[in-house]
């Protein structure tokens, strides 16, 4: 390959800028990065469109779908998202299906289904908040507001439906981890509200070892998101919702602004 014959003295991080570069020339416009792509490699930075349009000379920026992601349709719903946005999908998909075979009603199997949304498809840091406001338009108040009460109730026992805390956050985060005082907080909080155990059933459901041999499919879930999630019929994020432009941005991440 090109890349290996041109430069095998380069570090692996100038191969990737540089296969970057090279996939960025081969593209009719100009994809730009914004600042938080760059935050997430360590760089509090961002390329000027001047320097951008020297870079690529007679190209426009790219203002709509870049073309290196799947074609979402002209209007899209939930389900485009999980099948062409979401990058992994299998622990929602599992945990909902934990959530149906347990009996529980609609609401608690969406809110399973749609927890991690914001992992799965946009962002890590804060998920059970951005989750929450991504559907919050679309969906009854008792689904967001267990999606986002989800973040903070996952620390916390609750021995009253067998909830212990997760053996896996202690090797991912270490024994020593404690949340911080706002997380403290919103639990106290949520341990107060009408809506709690809808919340609380999230985590029960929640599934903390993956398993990758799990038969699960997003058809099952077809009629609950049918008769649970309000689809825009201008599309989803096409619509101007309060949350419209969270899902425009995961339809057009690199669209220059
Ligand atoms: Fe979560
Ligand atoms: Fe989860």
């Amino acid at each position: 390959m090109q890349a290996q014959s041109e430069a095998p003295t380069m570090t692996l991080s100038e191969r990737a800028d540089a296969l970057e570069e090279r996939m960025m020339h081969e593209l009719e416009h100009v994809v730009a990065r914004s600042v938080l792509f760059n935050l997430a490699e360590g760089k509090v930075e961002t390329e000027s469109g001047p320097a951008l349009r020297a870079r690529n000379p007679g190209k426009y920026m790219l203002m709509g779908a870049d073309p290196r992601l799947p074609q979402m349709p002209a209007k899209p719903t939930l389900m485009d998202y999980f099948k062409c946005r979401f990058a992994s999908t299998s622990h929602l998909l599992q945990s909902a299906t934990h959530a149906l075979n347990a009996g529980h009603d609609e609401k608690v199997v969406l809110a399973c289904l749609l927890h991690d949304i914001a992992v799965a498809g946009f962002i890590r840091c804060d998920h059970g908040y951005w989750g929450a406001q991504m559907i919050e338009p679309y969906v009854d108040e008792e689904v967001s507001w267990s999606v986002r009460a989800h973040q903070a109730l996952r620390f916390f026992p609750d021995e009253s439906v067998g909830y212990a805390y997760p053996d896996m956050y202690v090797k991912y985060f270490g024994p020593d981890y404690r949340p911080e005082p706002y997380i403290v907080e919103a639990y106290e909080n949520a341990r107060r509200h009408r809506y709690y155990m809808t919340a609380r059933l999230i985590t029960v459901n929640d599934i903390y070892s993956f398993d990758p041999n799990a038969k699960v499919s997003l058809d099952d879930f077809v009629d609950i998101i049918g008769r649970n999630f309000k689809q825009p019929k201008e599309g989803l994020g096409l619509d101007n919702s309060p949350s419209a432009h969270m899902w425009r941005t995961m339809l057009w991440p690199s669209r220059f602004l």
